[in-house]
């Protein structure tokens, strides 16, 4: 495990310390054992906290840190590495570890552009192993419900959407303090919902052009390179040459006591109907006296990851961020143990083809990233209103600054 903080805790943890109780089963594979062999982070520090009370569970879990840990870690005899380091920190752990032969999972933003995009994919098609990103919105029954109305035709022909994402003050002010500096909560969260629509909408339709804008001064300066908050609109063209816009609003300055405490809420119009959905307020609204929203939502969604006590007695956390970690060990499994070692080709291209997290289906949801990247970026120097445009005649990623006839192809080939 590479990166040890706030999603560890949230998902990872969990599913290792379930895994480390109860072997994940399937007929084609029998039992297989998932051990958390080491912790690799920047300092060791929150490593060492969470191992402290693990002993029993991990117990020849080794804790790595510094700029030799990421080394130490890939000259083990390890078959999987989980990256969750900072959101423009993973691309060089994912390509030694891929590079050692690993099978890697990435944490969302997968890369930040479509050049290291493509570097890692070829990498893991040359190792015959694994590179996937987590996706957990994907799993999450409301969002599978949504796919299976549009892919048997109920809902049809979406036209435009809205999604909205914000995170409280204290994940820009302290979670994030260290690795904030020129980031922005779009490439962050974001991401969620573009992979969304696209793998909910797509694959039948090209994606055309892209623009952003945001607001900066509370993180950082008004005039600096950190956001507070993005605006993204997303232009995807159906084959029938009809657009369809999506607004993607994000922000990681929201009040710390808002309940909840991540405000989340999707709108997509459809043709003939409208799917409006809140990924916080599922129902159940609970306050308990003397504790604040933020150690106990009070509008909380147990749908992603929630403490059980199980009616038969077991008490476990799982949840749709949790289950989408299982399932990709339930895929490695497959590919290593599900099967006669002559036949292991042919499972991993069947593996490889599951686009909702093969890293090679995540070229669209890249495309944007970088593209945000770079608007925002100009649009920190004072050059806004900038618009990136998809595949068209001078490139895969081109972006027009306006009043200006220069351009700048971001991205050559085609996206
Ligand atoms: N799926 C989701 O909904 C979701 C939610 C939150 C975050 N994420 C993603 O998960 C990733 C991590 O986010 P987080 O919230 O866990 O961040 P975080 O709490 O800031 O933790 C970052 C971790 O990475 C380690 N680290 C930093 N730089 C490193 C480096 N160069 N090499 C090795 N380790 C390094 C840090 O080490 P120290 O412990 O020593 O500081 C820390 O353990 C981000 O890409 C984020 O977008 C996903």
């Amino acid at each position: 495990m590479v990166g040890v903080g706030m999603i560890f805790e949230e998902t990872y943890a969990p599913f290792f310390e379930t895994a480390a109780e109860t072997p994940l089963y399937d007929v084609a594979t029998g039992p297989v054992q998932v051990q958390l062999a080491a912790l690799v982070s920047r300092t060791g520090q929150r490593a060492a906290r969470y191992l402290q009370h693990r002993a029993n569970l991990f117990p020849s879990c080794q804790n790595l840190a510094g700029a030799q840990a990421l080394k130490e870690l890939l000259r083990q005899p390890l078959e999987v590495v989980c990256i969750a380091t900072p959101d423009n920190r993973h691309y060089e752990p994912a390509r030694c570890a891929l590079a050692a032969g690993k099978h890697v999972l990435i944490e969302k933003p997968s890369v930040l552009n479509l050049s290291e995009l493509d570097e890692l994919v070829a990498l893991a098609q040359r190792q015959g192993v694994l590179a996937k990103v987590v996706y957990h919105k994907l799993l999450d029954p409301d969002h599978k419900r949504l796919r299976t109305l549009v892919c048997d035709g109920i809902l049809r022909h979406v036209n435009n959407g809205y999604c909205s994402l914000l995170e409280p003050k204290s994940i820009s002010g302290s979670q994030f303090a260290e690795w904030i500096h020129g980031r922005n909560p779009a490439t962050y969260v974001a991401v969620h919902y573009l992979k969304l629509i696209d793998f909910t909408f797509g694959p039948d339709w090209s994606l055309d052009r892209v623009t952003a804008t945001g607001q900066r001064g509370l993180v950082g300066s008004p005039d600096g390179y950190t956001w507070d908050s993005v605006q993204l609109q997303v232009v995807y063209r159906h084959p029938d040459q009809r657009e369809a816009a999506f607004d993607i609003h994000t922000s990681w300055v929201n009040p710390d006591n808002f309940p909840g405490y991540v405000e989340q809420e999707v709108q997509f119009r459809f043709d003939n109907g409208v799917w409006n959905a809140h990924q916080r307020k599922r129902g159940v609204e609970v306050t308990v006296e003397g504790h604040n929203p933020r150690e106990f939502k009070i509008t909380p969604n147990h749908h992603y990851n929630a403490e059980f006590l199980e009616p038969w007695g077991q008490r476990r956390r799982r949840g749709y961020g949790i289950e989408v970690l299982e399932r990709f060990f339930r895929e490695v499994a497959y590919v290593e143990y599900g099967g006669p070692p002559q036949q292991r080709d042919q499972r991993l291209r069947a593996m490889q083809q599951l686009d909702y997290n093969d890293l090679a289906a995540d070229r669209r949801c890249v495309a944007i990233v970088q593209a945000l990247e770079a608007i925002l970026e100009r649009a920190a120097r004072g050059k806004t209103g900038c618009v990136v445009r998809v595949n068209g005649p001078d490139g895969g990623l081109v972006l027009y600054e306006p009043g200006c006839p220069e351009k700048v192809v971001l991205y050559a080939p085609s996206v």
